[in-house]
């Protein structure tokens, strides 16, 4: 069996509900259900008895080497994580400690239960840490994609956390010889993923006629996955890939903000018409983010040349199902956008006025 920490969560879901679809051995999931987990993700596996949810903290030792005694899992794939770059602004303290000091605890924990097993069960093991392609900073218009050998150079605490947790990986690899794996990988969307991300916030705004804010100019670059393609080359790094080594992980999907707004806005007036007229009408320019990095760009040769992995998904299939998905999921969707999401909404927004959009 394999432990997968911050199962409840957008990526973390999708992973567990694909790997189920695909193979028969078990998870045990730990999570602590912060404001973006939600059980409702793993709904469709509560029954399994190959599933066993458990709610709690990566920062609690005593807890995740109870769980790496009792379920002797064969690898940890290690997903939780605080992952939103406008949160990490207002409130970095969190990401230091879940992110760096939870990402620690892990490994200590690994360490100690590594250095118990059998000779086979050692080489066997793995520490899979997922990660981003945000720790390598950002890109000019003309700079070529992010690779393996990027220098890290992280703007945001998020990114800064995250950067701060590879390097930890890294170091337990060489230093203790903990058979680690890490994977960088770009933006993802998909089935599931919480509502202050662009992708969700932009269909669900939309819907509810309420504007749609783009910061800055519009014209930052993101790389574009769908969560499925990322999850699958997660277990292609977690079975083929090489301890010690990072993978990085992209769709070969560059695209201006302006652009995936558009795209959203035209899906959603072919699949669910307003009678207000084209969603365009809702963009709105506010005030960017404060160090707001300007191009990611993966270059996923390494993953796919030796572990055969690459994206199924075109962004245009990718992000039609999406639409789909959140306009056939308005529960889902009713209950995470209640109480406390409505304050973030107002921490975020509020005072971000209009900015001076698009040139
Ligand atoms: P998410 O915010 O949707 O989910 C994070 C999950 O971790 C939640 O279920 C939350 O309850 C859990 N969690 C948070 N703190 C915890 C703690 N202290 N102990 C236990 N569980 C805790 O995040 P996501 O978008 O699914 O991202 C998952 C991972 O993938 C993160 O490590 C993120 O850095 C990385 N990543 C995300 C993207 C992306 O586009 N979303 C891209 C590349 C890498
Ligand atoms: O690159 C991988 C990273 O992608 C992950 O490590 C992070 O966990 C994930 O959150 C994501 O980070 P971003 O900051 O790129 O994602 P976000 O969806 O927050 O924003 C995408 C772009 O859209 C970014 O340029 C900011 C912009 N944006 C975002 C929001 C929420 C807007 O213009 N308006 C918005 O309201």
């Amino acid at each position: 069996m394999i432990l997968v920490t911050g199962s409840a969560g957008f990526i973390g879901a999708n992973f567990v509900l694909d790997w189920f679809a695909s193979c028969s051995e078990a998870i045990v999931s730990l999570d602590a259900l912060t404001y973006a987990g939600n059980r409702e993700n793993l709904a469709s596996v509560a029954g399994d008895s190959r599933h066993t949810f458990v709610q709690g903290d990566i920062c609690d030792a005593p807890l995740v080497q109870a769980l790496l005694e009792q379920h002797r899992p064969r690898a940890i794939v290690h997903f939780a994580a605080e992952s939103h770059v406008d949160r990490s602004i207002h409130g970095p303290a969190e990401f230091l400690r879940t992110n760096v000091q939870g990402t620690f605890t892990l490994l200590e924990s690994a360490r100690a239960y590594h250095a118990k097993l059998s000779a086979d069960e050692r080489s066997a093991f793995r520490f899979l840490h997922v990660s981003t392609d945000e720790v390598y900073g950002s890109l000019g218009p003309d700079d070529a994609p992010f690779e393996e050998t990027t220098p890290y150079a992280p703007n945001s605490p998020y990114s800064a956390s995250k950067a701060a947790s590879d390097h930890f990986v890294r170091a337990y690899f060489h230093t203790y010889g903990l058979p680690v794996i890490t994977t960088n990988c770009s933006n993802n969307y998909g089935p599931y993923q919480f509502p202050e991300k662009l992708i969700p916030l932009m269909i669900l705004n939309a819907l509810s006629g309420k504007p749609l804010p783009v910061y800055g100019d519009g014209l930052n670059v993101r790389d574009w996955l769908y969560v499925g393609d990322h999850c699958a080359g997660i277990r292609a790094a977690l079975e083929g890939g090489v301890p010690g080594e990072t993978y990085n992980i992209g769709g070969l999907n560059e695209k201006k903000n302006i652009e995936i707004v558009r795209e959203i806005c035209a899906l959603l007036d072919e699949l669910k018409p307003s009678p207000d007229g084209p969603y365009e009408r809702l963009i709105t320019y506010v005030k960017d983010r404060p160090g707001h990095d300007r191009r990611y760009a993966i270059n996923p040769a390494k993953i796919m040349r030796e572990l055969g992995w690459k994206p199924r998904e075109t962004f245009e299939t990718g992000i039609r199902k999406t639409v789909q998905w959140y306009l056939d999921h308005t529960a889902w969707a009713e209950n995470v956008t209640s109480g406390a999401y409505r304050n973030w909404i107002d921490t975020n927004y509020t005072e971000r006025g209009t900015g001076s959009g698009e040139r």
